[in-house]
């Protein structure tokens, strides 16, 4: 048993030397050290010895399990060690190498211009509004006193839902769920996308975005529409620009106006932009019709308001000189990174 016990270790300790790696060194455990192993084997034989063998023999075994588990341990550092200096050879991280930049992203022009529009309203006092691109005929049309005939709600110009749902045409029914759910004074801008059953074309999008402004209080005069309007634009297209109100009829307003700025191409004298004519159209306004303000259960011999309506294409394009509305919608990265 001595002599096996001694081979046991000495055929252990020559099958480490040449350990290559874990998985090598973990089945050599087992074939020694393993339930089934053969220095376990030996000392399950060990009930046979005779008392005085037993204590000698039993110190003897012990001795060789502790050489090769200090055997094994060595070897599993050694291992280690290796696989750590292999790691630090080949993962070589070289922090000279410049980063990689992600470009980044601008405001579309459309945003920018509605930044614009929304800071000079916020500073006169304004809050923003908003309501659903989906609306009912009611707040697209009824409520603002648009009549049943009225050639607005034409399927050729508006998308109907269904008989009482439209996409809604303009930002004014946002007006109408404002007036229902708020008392006077009202000072909103409602900006948002709005649809029309148009073709594309350079000035045409069947998708495109307005600004709707209103505002009701005890006395709102038409004076205070042209001072407002007068603001916005010298806020917009500079300090040298004027307004003028043409007469006009929307059925929402009474009296209604469309809205021209002096030309920002040559400032009045007649260029290419206003072709010719020294002012742009820009929106559209009036006070608020009687009927629309009744409607909302504010009493129009106690309050008046006004009212306006602006595309977000049309001032953009003005003021950043483009010429075809399909240049916003196209996302050409070579058009947006010019803004
Ligand atoms: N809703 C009109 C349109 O889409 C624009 C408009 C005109 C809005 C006059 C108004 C207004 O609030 O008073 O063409």
């Amino acid at each position: 048993m001595k002599q096996q016990l001694q081979e046991i270790q000495k055929q252990a300790l020559a099958s480490l030397s040449e350990i290559r790696d874990v998985r090598e060194l973990e089945a050599l455990k087992v074939e020694y050290l393993g339930k089934k192993g053969k220095l376990t084997q030996i000392l399950k034989g060990m009930g046979a010895l005779s008392a005085e063998e037993r204590p000698v023999i039993g110190q003897m075994a012990n001795d060789v399990r502790i050489a090769l588990e200090e055997g094994i341990a060595d070897v599993r550092a050694r291992l280690e060690r290796e696989i750590l200096n292999n790691k630090l050879k080949t993962e070589v991280i070289d922090v000279t190498i410049p980063g990689r930049t992600k470009p980044l992203g601008k405001k579309h022009p459309l945003t920018s211009v509605l930044d614009e529009i929304k800071d000079i309203f916020i500073g006169m006092g304004y809050e923003i509004a908003e309501g659903p691109e989906v609306e009912l005929d009611y707040n697209n049309f009824e409520a603002l006193n648009i009549p049943k005939n009225h050639p607005a709600r034409d399927t050729q110009d508006t998308f109907y839902i269904s008989e009482n749902v439209v996409l809604r045409t303009h930002t004014s029914p946002v007006q109408i769920r404002h007036m229902q759910s708020h008392n006077p004074p009202i000072r909103i801008i409602c900006p948002g996308r709005v649809y029309r059953s148009d073709t594309v074309d350079a000035t045409h999008s069947p998708v495109f975005h307005q600004v709707e402004g209103l505002v009701v209080d005890k006395g709102v005069t038409m004076g205070d529409l042209v001072g407002t309007l007068q603001a916005f634009a010298k806020g917009i297209f500079g300090e040298n620009t004027r307004i003028r109100l043409r007469p006009h009829h929307f059925p929402f307003t009474e009296p209604s106006a469309e809205v021209d700025v002096s030309c920002w191409g040559c400032g009045g004298s007649g260029c290419r932009i206003c072709k010719g004519e020294g002012w742009v159209e820009i929106l559209g306004a009036g006070m608020v019709h009687p009927n629309v303000l009744r409607e909302c259960g504010i009493d129009p011999d106690v309050y008046s308001g006004f009212a306006f309506g602006l595309g977000i294409e049309r001032i953009t394009m003005g003021k950043y000189g483009i010429d075809d509305m399909r240049l916003l919608f196209e996302n050409d990265m070579r058009f947006l990174k010019q803004f």
